[in-house]
């Protein structure tokens, strides 16, 4: 865990669009390389479409042809470390190793760490895929 990937998943999260839930989230994904990549929360009037913080991470580091990641932090304006969605523990797994650690944060940085596989066991894979 670094303080410094901890301020910078803060940094991300004013970055957030939220009109409607005016609830920022921000997350930085370290890509096995030590590439950072900085997400937030980005909503639409057809709240359904609304996209995570940690997947806008995922999604961009993915989309620039990283696939070995090493940790992530997730900052949430919460009084107790922010508990992702279930949503983004299923897409995170499909990338990041049962043991990778995950940082959960809240607003005044207190962290609990966790990782991919504590938060979602059994998680859904093909049974041809590893
Ligand atoms: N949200 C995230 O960005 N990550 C989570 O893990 C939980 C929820 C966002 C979605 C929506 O923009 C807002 O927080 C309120 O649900």
């Amino acid at each position: 865990m670094k303080m410094e990937f901890a301020r910078l998943a803060k940094e991300a999260a004013q970055q957030a669009y939220v009109p409607y839930s005016k609830f920022p989230v921000g997350a930085v994904l370290i890509a096995s390389d030590g590439t950072v990549f900085q997400g937030c929360n980005i909503e639409n009037a057809s709240f359904g479409l609304s996209n995570c913080a940690e997947r806008t991470a995922i999604f961009k580091a993915v989309s620039e042809g990283y696939r070995d990641f090493r940790e992530i932090y997730i900052y949430g304006e919460t009084a107790e470390p922010i508990s992702p969605c279930g949503a983004c523990r299923q897409v995170l797994s499909e990338f990041c190793s049962d043991e990778m650690p995950v940082y959960l944060l809240s607003q005044d940085l207190q962290v609990l760490e966790s990782s991919i596989g504590g938060l979602l066991p059994y998680h859904f894979k093909k049974a041809d895929m590893s």
